[in-house]
């Protein structure tokens, strides 16, 4: 039995069919990559698998239990944690006062009542998080200076402080440095190793062929191939969701 299922998961908005026929299955303790063009689809079914979108056509299955239309708060309860394609941090916040509010967050609102400022330990976990991710040397400096990378990397230790057993991340490497991307993608096997299954979101190629176990590829609202990594490269279909190539198939070029 997969750990995250989506069976036939279908969307449309207004008039737009945004998705159809989209089924994927991610194994407990696997990096997962979903691939596509820009539009086919790929947040919005983050998005639903993680209370953000209802659906009334489509299941999604955490454990072999039906999670469909729950809301994020019950999903991120289950231990499923999300990042954001567009990151959600306070930029007026500092770097470890967003961790802070993650921390808070997750432990719920009573918890902010009794003791709405960060103990000693949850701010010694903040920083090894920051550090974790690289940019502990950020730690007091406003979120807002952060560059693009930063805070892609910011929205990643926020989730972690909760602990998921399954992380999705939308786009984690966009906009991130060559190097910063190295470590990303170092502590994603780490995390991998120490149990975490993963469901990765990005249009970087070499970052997804080199880390996922298995890759799915969506084109106009729908799942059309997965597998493993060297095999989905090579897969005709995909060259024409990406290229277009179909309706110029045998064509020579001029
Ligand atoms: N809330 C919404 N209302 C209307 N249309 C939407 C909404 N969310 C997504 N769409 C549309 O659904 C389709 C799929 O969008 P989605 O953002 O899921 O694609 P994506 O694969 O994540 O693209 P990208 O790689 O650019 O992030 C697009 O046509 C988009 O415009
Ligand atoms: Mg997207």
């Amino acid at each position: 039995m997969a750990l995250l299922e989506m069976e036939d998961v279908r969307k449309s908005f207004g008039g737009l069919q945004a998705l159809s026929a989209c089924s994927l299955e991610v194994e407990e303790g696997s990096i997962a990559g979903l691939i596509g063009p820009n539009g086919s689809g790929k947040t919005t079914l983050f998005n639903i698998v993680t209370g953000y979108e209802r659906i009334r056509e489509g299941a999604v299955r955490f454990r072999g239990t039906a999670i469909t239309n729950s809301t994020p708060e019950r999903v991120f309860a289950l231990g499923i944690g999300r990042t954001f394609q567009l990151t959600r941090i306070f930029t007026r916040l500092s770097v470890v006062e967003n961790m802070l509010v993650a921390t808070q967050r997750h432990e719920g609102w009573l918890r902010s009542v009794l003791r709405p400022a960060g103990s000693a330990s949850e701010h010694r976990r903040a920083m090894e998080l920051l550090d974790f991710v690289g940019i502990a040397r950020l730690a007091d400096a406003p979120a807002g200076t952060l560059s693009y990378g930063q805070r892609k990397l910011l929205d990643l230790a926020c989730v972690l402080v909760a602990d998921p057993s399954v992380i999705l991340l939308d786009e984690p490497a966009g906009g991130i440095n060559p190097t910063l991307i190295g470590l990303l993608a170092q502590r994603i096997r780490e995390l991998n190793r120490q149990g975490k299954t993963f469901l990765i979101v990005e249009h970087n190629m070499e970052f997804v062929m080199s880390l996922c176990h298995r890759v799915t590829v969506m084109d106009f609202g729908k799942t059309i191939v997965s597998g493993p990594p060297d095999v989905v490269r090579s897969d005709r279909r995909v060259l024409d969701a990406y290229l277009g190539t179909e309706e110029a198939d045998g064509d020579e070029a001029p």
